[in-house]
Parts: structure tokens; C-alpha cells; sequence
């Protein structure tokens, strides 16, 4: 949803603009967002009658984050929220209603207000169509099924980049005064996964070759509540309007680990606490406890989660309505991403990041649900709004350089093709997803931190020669998935590094070697950088300002 925000932000001020993307825009990963997009609309009073703000928005992001996040870049969003949702709804955007016929608000993880604006547990699928809609509407050129395969810069300034036709296995050029990139996550590194098989951090391993610095990568999002057996998103909505977790014995769990919050702590309180019921004997054989919501009622149920009522009969052959949900926690969202200043700025000039690939920071260690819809279009449009500013004060690329770039790729790709005895490039994916899910997943130590760190190193040199059977350059899906093992694998071990060096727990990143958080030593961010081929971890200070440190109590 980022790109397009800012395409069409882009276009309308007269300048020339295109997509590039690696598969359809509408199966772009946004389109999975199910439970909403947060404002503080106020359409739902608290609990006490008190009225929602932006600030209180910002606070409960801010202590959601475990205090890591930069608090200038939260009060932005928080502040743009409300414009965002309605400018969404002018461009067309359904949402679902109250009966007053305002926008209808649920309660979410970690908020103090139902904020949530939602349609059904469709609302990325609306939103990005709305967005889409109109990308179309303004003929911006949309090219579809390219893989961006490098930034080429002049050593001062990103001058643009290189992909692959993947139905021709032409190798194009894009010469440009500005790259924005927009990719999402990179989840897939990791075996249970929310996200689309598309989430493979293509653009952060880009820009780490091109010597952009990645922040926050330690920090990896578990959803509490996904489907067990494929973790599919079961939305926080579910539990937002009513939902509870149960563990084997029937108990209500979450009154042992969020007495105030419940099942709507935030995300990694919930994660972390099935996962201690599943250890402690009190899960369901396989590791998984239920989401039940059979009390919320057929009418409920059907109305606002029909995706998730849908989604459960199908692939676990369960109706909601009649029967608890399993679940377990699964990876979802990275809090890290290419470092970004609150205008989408990097480290190289004319290249620039925003929405889930980027870390602006507004989530910090850990991200609020409902948060991540409304940073794709408020930092989509300020990232656009700066590339406008900026445009007119960057010199014409040369096309050479480019062409030069589209010359190394086709020789590398000429090379990887006449590869012939190499490992099975699906294997070395599967163990490194696998090595991710039980190394760095919701608990960490040191110890299997370390192993982790070998194991993805071992397949890195495995990756460095495999064999593609397929030898033709059309339609050669095998290449493309070797050239996301590559990024996957730098991302691997970018994420390794960080989760290494930060001996502490905060949000999403805890260590039961280390299970307090540190603000003496490490209420920084991480950054991560390639240095003669080698990955190195530095620091820099969190932007604070707004709201006190204090312990974490939900
Ligand atoms: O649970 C959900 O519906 C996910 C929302 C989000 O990640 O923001």
C-alpha cells in the first residue's frame, strides 16, 4: 500500500512516476491485513467516557514499543491518523459502520481505546483496491512481475536500478532521480509464518548491498493467534470484539501474564504467554491452545469476522460459530527495517524507504495491531510529499551507469545458469527457516543464538553454488527464488547479529539470559551495515521527548 500511496502522491504533483513490483499490486501482502487501521477517531468512547486522542494514541504506541520506538516519528502518525482514515474514505474506501453511520471502532492489543477502524476483517483488502482504483484511474505504468535485482548508484547518489522481466527473463534498466522502495517485510526467513511467500526482504537486502544501514532487525513480530497446522492470520479483531484464549484445561490463561489487559495485552505479552501454557503442559498436543469465540453469537461472527470464520472452516475444518480455533503464535511483522529518517531519507541520497520494509521508528521493539495499515499511508504520502521537494534539486542520472549494471546482471545470471552440480536451493531455504523459527524465535539464549548464527552461515556457503535445472531464462521461477535465498540469507544473519548483541529483553526480543530490559545500556537502536563483506553492528540514540520511561504493566 506504501508504493501506491506515494505513486499516486507523486503523480498528482506532475511528475513522472512508475511501479515496479514482483507480483500483481493486489497481491501485494497489505491485502492480508485483516483486523484494521488505527485513528482516534473518538467514534467509541472508552470505557469511562473519556474520548480518544492522538496523544493517547501515541502513548499506548510508545509503551507498545517497550519505549524503543523514535517518538517524533510516533506523534506524526498518531497525528495523521484521523486525515488518513478519511481521506481513505473520500478516495472510496468502505468501512464497515455503527449504526450512528459513523466509522465502527474496535478494540485492539495494547490500546487504550477501541481505535481500531475496520472493514469486517477485510480491511487491507479494501484499503489497497481503494488505492489501486486509483492508480489506475491517473494510468501511472505499472510494471508487474519485475525482481529488482540492484540499486545502481554513482557512489553520491542512487541513479536507479535493474530487474528482471520474469515472463521474458529480460533483464531491464530504470533510471532514475529518485527509487522509493516499498517491498513490506521479510518474513518468510522464518518457518511459521502470517506472511505471503512474496515477504522475503527483498528491498532491505538491497539496500544493504548499496551500503544503506538496516536498523531494529532483532526485533520480529509473533502474532499471537494464527491458524495451527498453516498459521494463517486469525485477527486480533477476533479477540477485539470478544475473543478469548483457553488452554486445555479451559482456563482463561491471560489472567496469569496481563491481569488489566487480558487476551488484548499487546502482542508479545500474548505470544509469549501461550508459549509458556504450550511448555508448561497446558497446551494441546502439537502446541497450540484455542481462540474460542462461540459465545459472540452467529450473527457476530458472520458480520464482522467472515474472513476468519471462512479461513478456519477451510484449512482447518472448523466453523468458529460451533467449534474453538486452534492456534499458536506465528512470525508476523518486522519492526526493523531500512534505517529511515521521518521523511523516508536514507543514508544514500535519491534513495529513499517507507512502510514495513523501512524503520522510521514508530514501532520500536514491538508493534501495536492496527499500526501498520496506518504507517504505509501516512508515511507513504510524507515520503512522496519529500521526494517531491527534493526532485528538482537532483541532477539527471547517467543512463550509463545503468546500463552498465544491466551488463553484470545478465552475465551473473548467464553464470548461475551453467551451475550444475550444486545443493537444492528449497533444501538450504527449508533448514534456514527452520534454524530461524527454533533459534530466534520467541525465547532466545545465547547459546542457541550462537548455533543459529553457524547454521545460516554453513548455508550461506552452500547458497554460494546450487543447481537450477531449469535452464531457460523465461518464466525461470527457480532463479528468482535463488536470488530471494540470497536476500533471505543476508537477512538471516543481519538478524542474528542484532538479536546477538542486544543482551537484554524488550518488546518482541526476549532473553532468558537477559529477561530485563536494559535502558542503561541498550536504549539505542541497532544498526547494521556491510563493511568489506562483513556484517557490523553499531548504534544510535533513540529519539525520546513525549512520555516518560516506566515499566511495562498491562
Ligand atoms: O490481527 C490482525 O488483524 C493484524 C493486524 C495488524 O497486524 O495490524
Amino acid at each position: 500500500m506504501t508504493g501506491l500511496r506515494a505513486a499516486l502522491q507523486i503523480s498528482d504533483a506532475g511528475l513522472n512516476v512508475v511501479v515496479i513490483t514482483k507480483v500483481h499490486p493486489l497481491r501485494s501482502h497489505s491485502v492480508a491485513a485483516q483486523g484494521g487501521m488505527n485513528a482516534s477517531l473518538g467514534n467509541t468512547p472508552g470505557e469511562d467516557g473519556t474520548t480518544d486522542s492522538w496523544e493517547t494514541h501515541a502513548y499506548d504506541t510508545v509503551k507498545g514499543s517497550d519505549y524503543l520506538a523514535d517518538q517524533n516519528a510516533v506523534a506524526i502518525m498518531c497525528r495523521e491518523a484521523p486525515a488518513s482514515v478519511l481521506e481513505l474514505e473520500h478516495m472510496g474506501m468502505v468501512w464497515s459502520r455503527m449504526d450512528n453511520g459513523k466509522i465502527a471502532q474496535r478494540p485492539f492489543g495494547g490500546a487504550g481505546f477501541p481505535r481500531t477502524c475496520y472493514a469486517a476483517d477485510r480491511t487491507g483488502h479494501n484499503a489497497l483496491n481503494t488505492l489501486y482504483e486509483h492508480v489506475m484511474n491517473r494510468n501511472i505504468p505499472i510494471y508487474e512481475e519485475f525482481f529488482v535485482t540492484s540499486l545502481v548508484n554513482d557512489n553520491e547518489q542512487c541513479v536507479g536500478c535493474t530487474a528482471i522481466e520474469i515472463i521474458t527473463g529480460r533483464v531491464h534498466g530504470f533510471v532514475a532521480k529518485a527509487v522509493l522502495m516499498a517491498t513490506g517485510g521479510f518474513g518468510r526467513i522464518f518457518s511459521k509464518s502470517t506472511n505471503a511467500l512474496i515477504n522475503n526482504g527483498d528491498g532491505q537486502a538491497l539496500a544493504l548491498r548499496a551500503g544503506v544501514s538496516l536498523k531494529d532487525m532483532e526485533f520480529i513480530q509473533f502474532h499471537p493467534t494464527t491458524l495451527y497446522g498453516t498459521n494463517i492470520l486469525m485477527s486480533e479483531g477476533a479477540r477485539g470484539e470478544g475473543g478469548i484464549l483457553v488452554n486445555r484445561n479451559g482456563e482463561r490463561f491471560m489472567k496469569r501474564y496481563a491481569p488489566k489487559s487480558m487476551d488484548l495485552a499487546p502482542r508479545d505479552v500474548v505470544a509469549r504467554a501461550i508459549e509458556m501454557e504450550i511448555a508448561e503442559g497446558r497446551g494441546y498436543e502439537g502446541g497450540y491452545v484455542n481462540l474460542d469465540l462461540r459465545h459472540l453469537g452467529d450473527d457476530k461472527i458472520k458480520e464482522r469476522l467472515p474472513g476468519i470464520r471462512q479461513i478456519a472452516m477451510d484449512f482447518a475444518g472448523v466453523d468458529p460459530i460451533i467449534d474453538p480455533i486452534p492456534i499458536q503464535p506465528g512470525q508476523h511483522y518486522s519492526m526493523g527495517g531500512i534505517d529511515v529518517d521521518i521523511n523516508g531519507v536514507t543514508l544514500l541520497p535519491g534513495f529513499y524507504a517507507a512502510g514495513e520494509c523501512a524503520s522510521v521508528s514508530v514501532h520500536g521493539a514491538n508493534r501495536l495491531g492496527g499500526n501498520s495499515l496506518l504507517e504505509t499511508v501516512v508515511f507513504g504520502r510524507l515520503v512522496a510529499d519529500k521526494i517531491i521537494e527534493d526532485i528538482s534539486n537532483i541532477s539527471q542520472p547517467e543512463v550509463e551507469l545503468v546500463e552498465n549494471a544491466m551488463q553484470d546482471i545478465d552475465i551473473r545470471i548467464e553464470q548461475i545458469l551453467e551451475w550444475t552440480d550444486g545443493e537444492n536451493l528449497f533444501n538450504i531455504m527449508n533448514i534456514m527457516k527452520h534454524t530461524m523459527f527454533n533459534k530466534f524465535g520467541i525465547f532466545r539464549d545465547n547459546q542457541r543464538m550462537q548455533e543459529g548464527l553457524s547454521e545460516i552461515k554453513k548455508l550461506q556457503e552452500q547458497a554460494s553454488h546450487v543447481s537450477i535445472n531449469n535452464k531457460n531464462r523465461a518464466v525461470n521461477q527457480a532463479l528468482i527464488r535463488f536470488f530471494e535465498l540470497e536476500n533471505m540469507l543476508m537477512l538471516a544473519e543481519v538478524v542474528a547479529c542484532g538479536a546477538l548483541s542486544r543482551e537484554e529483553s524488550r518488546g518482541s526480543h526476549t532473553r532468558i539470559d537477559y529477561p530485563k530490559r536494559d535502558d542503561k545500556r541498550f536504549l539505542n537502536h541497532t544498526l547494521t551495515l556491510i563493511k568489506d563483506g562483513k556484517i557490523q553492528v553499531s548504534n544510535k540514540p533513540v529519539i525520546l521527548g513525549l512520555f516518560e520511561l516506566k515499566e511495562r504493566v498491562y
